[in-house]
């Protein structure tokens, strides 16, 4: 495989995150800290915890973490299910289904990774694009269907969609699983932000419970405010694919860490909850979002995030958004992520809804635009 271009969010975040005061773009929700995790677990998972040794664990994952993973499921069953690094799934996902000279659709813009693993292969990609309408974000069934091609194996999705929040409906996605019934494609599906719906009765069945010709990647990085236990997983029903997954990962991490997993365990657990509490920061913050973007119509267009715990509002200042964005942190540093880093071309800088200290971060873009 050649070499992986850079990875631009992710070596973007490396020079700033921890040298900045302020992230107006973080994707994740606030942290929970350990202590609070532990305040949370049943009396199972605290023993777990307590008599927890730093051995080597399960290569497909912890039993007991899998039997919970599964509960977050219908069709699933732990046995459907690898324990991985988030990431580590996207990558191993791909590597397993993909042979040079296939041809994947992958949803635009997207999270890096989800489409440039599958060009380092050797597939030829096609963008199924989310484009700007009147009424906000959308995806066109007609497009898709207009990409597809005899070589075509994989669709990449993802819903809530990072970067712009778009969730489709529930008869667009029946179209879309149609759609890939049809033609016999494998659909690879990003659920990282899953839980974070905004009217919780919009939220979609996962894919790999749908069908089983699907691959769903979830986690506990976003939604269930853990990213630093690097814990996530991927359920599929596809016959065999787990034991590839599997075969694959003892090139990657052979095993999950130890610690991360009993603590995954307590926040899988403790989900509603922990799902609860981060629904209600990202509602507050959109609210503050909103009318912050409002007192500014020449500057900003908002626009709201229907699920997930980012936004890509416009950026409607006479510079190119990438200078504001470069203005912004050399003056009060403040990170905001310019469109650019996802391959867009639209003047758009992306907003995360899921940190405490949103409203501090709002309040040095206020003090640089008053200075303007
Ligand atoms: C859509 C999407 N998928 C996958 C990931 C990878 O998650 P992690 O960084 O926890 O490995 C991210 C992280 O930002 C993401 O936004």
């Amino acid at each position: 495989m050649p070499t992986l271009p850079n990875f631009k969010l992710e070596r973007y975040f490396a020079q700033y995150e921890f040298k900045v005061r302020y992230l107006l773009s973080a994707s994740d929700c606030e942290a929970v800290s350990v202590a609070d995790l532990l305040a949370l677990a049943d009396a199972d998972s605290r023993a777990r915890w307590q008599r927890l040794s730093l051995g080597y664990t399960e290569s497909q994952g912890d039993p007991a973490l899998r039997a919970a993973i599964a509960a977050t499921y219908t069709a699933v069953q732990p046995a459907d299910v690898v324990v991985l690094v988030p990431e580590e799934g996207i990558y191993l996902a791909m590597r397993t289904l993909l042979e040079p000279g296939q041809h994947v659709i992958a949803i635009a813009p997207a999270y890096q990774s989800l489409s440039e693993i599958a060009s380092a292969i050797g597939c030829a990609v096609s963008p199924w694009p989310v484009t700007l309408t009147p009424s906000g974000w959308a995806l066109d069934l007609d497009q898709l269907e207009a990409l597809v091609r005899p070589e075509t194996r994989v669709l990449v999705i993802n819903f809530p969609h990072n970067p712009t929040g778009l969730l489709p409906s529930r008869a667009f996605l029946d179209a879309l699983l149609a759609f890939a019934r049809r033609h016999d494609l494998i659909v690879f599906s990003d659920e990282m932000y899953r839980g974070l719906e905004l009217d919780p009765a919009a939220r979609l069945p996962a894919m790999a419970d749908l069908y089983d010709r699907a691959v769903s990647l979830s986690g506990l990085s976003k939604s269930y405010a853990a990213p630093g236990l690097r814990l996530g997983w991927l359920a599929t029903r596809l016959p065999g694919l787990v034991d590839r997954l599997v075969a694959y990962k003892d090139y990657t991490t052979i095993c999950h860490s130890a610690p991360s997993e009993v603590l995954g365990l307590i926040a899988l657990r403790a989900g509603q909850h922990l799902l609860d509490r981060n629904l209600a920061l990202i509602r507050a913050n959109a609210a503050l979002a909103a009318a912050f973007f409002a007192q500014h119509p020449a500057l900003f267009r908002w626009l709201p995030p229907q699920a997930g715990s980012i936004a890509f509002p416009q950026y409607l200042g006479p510079e190119p958004v990438d200078a504001f964005c470069q203005s912004v942190l050399d003056a009060e540093g403040l990170l905001i992520v310019p469109g650019r880093l996802f391959n867009t071309a639209g003047p758009h800088f992306r907003v995360g809804l899921g940190r405490a200290n949103f409203p501090q971060a709002l309040e040095h873009l206020d003090a640089y635009l008053a200075r303007r």
